[in-house]
């Protein structure tokens, strides 16, 4: 694509970017990659390991009413029609990393960042494309690399709240790096009156400062979004602040006092947390695989089979 896949940048862009909420627009919902005929071919013959396809419950119960499935023996153009019918999402993880095309759709997206914001380098870049049905949503948490959320088909409403307490601390995102629990984070109905609400439509894209907290709602309709993930010296630093603060915190039961990102201190807690993750220490404490629960019911688009507990 030669075209730029920014068509509304300008200089208060440049002067916003990764510091406050921002809404743009972009050309992928165009793109032959991105229609559904073409993510269906993607959806065929996408390797298990590298996708994940969750059933939620009804709105409003309980959060972890949610189980992994299998696409069974769907063509892709009817695992895009179950969701719609149904109540789940698909995750075609790492996209970029599967399918060379979409990486080179990411490297030309954080090619036309760097020549917007001189400097931005980032690294590690991923992609993934998300597909969920009418109403699903997405409770609030927070992710630690540098992310934004790119809208292709349908409708949604993004809540994007401050990075400040008690929205966003420093133990929250220690116990995301050092566990992964990211939707175990306390919410508040209330929280809602700090937040900056965006209504996404194919051709809008969002990017927010690092770790924002966000919740997100689906209109009543399908919705294809993309996930960008990135990592920049910066973030690269935070992170090991997290899992240094955490160590401290949690195993060692003291209470870090700063989040410098250089000085002494940093680099003490650099040396701290890459001898623990050596040691192998934390491995047991991540969570392990979900099992998967059930199968698409190719006669009943929609309609999901339970499959037998497998024996462990
Ligand atoms: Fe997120």
């Amino acid at each position: 694509m030669s075209a730029p896949i920014f068509t509304n940048w300008t200089a208060a862009t440049t002067a916003s970017w990764a510091q406050a909420p921002l809404r743009l627009a972009h050309r992928l919902s165009e793109h032959p990659l991105y229609s559904l005929d073409a993510l269906a071919e993607v959806i065929e013959g996408y390797p298990r390991q590298h996708y994940a396809l969750v059933e939620m419950g009804p709105q409003g119960s309980n959060r972890r009413l949610w189980r992994e499935g299998d696409i069974g023996r769907l063509s892709g153009r009817e695992v895009i029609e179950a969701i719609k019918r149904g109540r789940m999402w698909l995750n075609l993880r790492n996209i970029s990393g599967v399918d060379r095309r979409y990486k080179d759709v990411l490297d030309q997206i954080f090619e036309e960042v760097r020549g917007n914001v001189p400097g931005y380098d980032t690294y590690d870049r991923t992609c993934g494309i998300l597909i969920s049905s009418p109403n699903a949503q997405v409770y609030y948490h927070m992710d630690l690399p540098g992310q934004s959320l790119w809208q292709l088909h349908g409708k949604k409403r993004v809540y994007l709240y401050p990075t400040t307490a008690p929205y966003l601390t420093g133990e929250q995102l220690e116990r995301i790096a050092l566990y992964e629990v990211e939707v175990d984070i306390p919410y508040d109905v209330s929280y809602d009156k700090d937040a900056t609400v965006f209504e996404i439509g194919p051709g809008e894209m969002l990017h927010w400062p690092l770790n924002a907290p966000h919740r997100v709602e689906n209109l009543d309709c399908l919705n294809v979004s993309m996930t960008t993930e990135y990592w920049t010296e910066t973030i690269r630093r935070s992170q090991i602040i997290n899992m240094a603060n955490g160590i401290l915190r949690d195993k060692v039961g003291i209470t870090p006092k700063t989040r410098n990102l250089a000085g002494p201190g940093f680099y003490a807690k650099a040396v701290l947390q890459a001898g623990v993750k050596r040691s192998g220490l934390l491995k047991k404490a991540r969570k392990s695989r979900r099992p998967v629960e059930f199968q698409l019911d190719r006669d009943h688009l929609g309609a999901v089979i339970d499959l037998p507990k497998a024996a462990e």
